[in-house]
């Protein structure tokens, strides 16, 4: 029979894109979802790609009565979560709604899991190493105090599953540290749907170039770089989607050498804004107006992964060029457009 996947959040960026690498890799998947902070355009492009229709259960993970009668309604053997909010410069003017959902829910959700004998994932972030001169980071590079409330949550929840784990020993964990996931599926039926003005930067250029926005700002060209620019580790959607389904065959199969694993999920290339700017108008044709502005608050020079360790034990490995992936955006963005 094939194991049962929850992915909290699976209708969001990164929820619907493992989804779809999760079902196509055997698995079921019950993908829960609040919609606070998406519609269910994605949901509908994953059953469209899929050709079937995965459960959907529209609920809170904050509402503890409403994760136990998820797990009651379905026999779950892993959790993927990916439910919180994500924006760093909102989690900075809204600190106690940051720390509540993101902190409550996954509470809640490690409560039931533990008392299933469920194993976790844990979508973690490269923003807990911080600025650091010592390039690229590897799971071992320290964790620098979080910038920001968001930051802060992703750090708060990597030590409440460590602590966890090690407490109850039927359950096992894994966080995934997301560099800078950009792109959307081959088929430009998901892909990422920013509410307003976006505040990365793939979503800016694509919006950019389509005509939703006037100037893409280049934030900062004084940066000690090869090109003033910062350098950024930017992976491929559906790579780093394959990540967690290499992950959740680790956890299910019994391979985990530790009770708790940390894996940095990044191409282990540096490319910095201009030459990504410049690699988008070059692959797809277009020209992009932009200009620069002066340094964004909180931007770290420079920061890439180093992924031998899941290059290594989860035997994943980035496969898409840049160039693929600014395709995908692209195509993505004028699918939105209706072209
Ligand atoms: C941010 C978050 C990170 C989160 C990630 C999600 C921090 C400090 N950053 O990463 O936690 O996981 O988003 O993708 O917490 N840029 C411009 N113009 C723009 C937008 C961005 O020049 O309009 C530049 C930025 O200065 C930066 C690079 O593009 O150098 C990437 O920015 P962005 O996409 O926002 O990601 P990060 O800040 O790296």
């Amino acid at each position: 029979m094939a194991k049962q996947v929850l992915v909290s959040g699976g209708a969001g960026f990164i929820g619907s894109h493992v989804t779809v690498e999760l079902v196509q890799a055997g698995f079921d998947v019950v993908v829960a979802d609040n919609f606070s902070n998406c519609d269910k355009t994605c949901y509908e492009g994953v059953c469209k790609i899929l050709g079937c229709r995965p459960p959907l259960v529209e609920m809170d993970f904050c509402d503890l009565a409403a994760v136990e009668r998820l797990f009651a309604d379905y026999q779950i053997d892993a959790v993927i979560h990916f439910a919180a909010y994500k924006a760093v410069g909102e989690s900075v003017a809204e600190p106690i709604l940051y720390y509540k959902n993101n902190l409550l829910s996954f509470l809640n959700l490690l409560e039931v899991a533990r008392r299933k004998g469920c194993n976790v994932l844990f979508s973690s972030s490269a923003t807990v190493y911080g600025e650091t001169d010592v390039l690229p980071v590897t799971e071992q590079s320290p964790r620098q105090p979080a910038t920001s409330p968001y930051g802060n949550t992703k750090q708060i929840c990597e030590d409440i599953l460590r602590d966890s784990v090690k407490a109850y020993p039927g359950i096992k964990g894994i966080a995934l540290r997301y560099f800078n996931p950009i792109g959307a599926h081959p088929s430009a039926l998901i892909g990422e749907l920013p509410r307003g003005v976006p505040n990365n930067l793939v979503p800016f250029i694509t919006q950019t170039a389509i005509g939703k926005r006037e100037c893409l700002s280049i934030f900062g060209n004084d940066y000690p770089t090869p090109d003033g620019t910062c350098q950024r580790d930017y992976i491929d959607i559906v790579d780093l989607a394959r990540a967690h389904v290499c992950a959740v065959a680790r956890m299910l199969d019994g391979k985990m050498e530790e009770p708790y694993e940390i894996y940095n999920v990044g191409t282990g290339r540096p490319i910095s804004v201009l030459e990504l700017v410049n690699a988008f108008e070059k692959v797809n044709g277009v020209k992009l107006n932009w200009k620069y502005a002066p340094r964004r608050p909180g931007d770290v020079t420079a920061i890439w992964a180093d992924p031998t360790l899941a290059n290594e034990k989860l035997g994943w490995k980035a496969t898409r060029t840049v160039e693929e992936t600014l395709a995908s955006a692209w195509a993505w963005e004028k699918h939105l457009a209706g072209e």
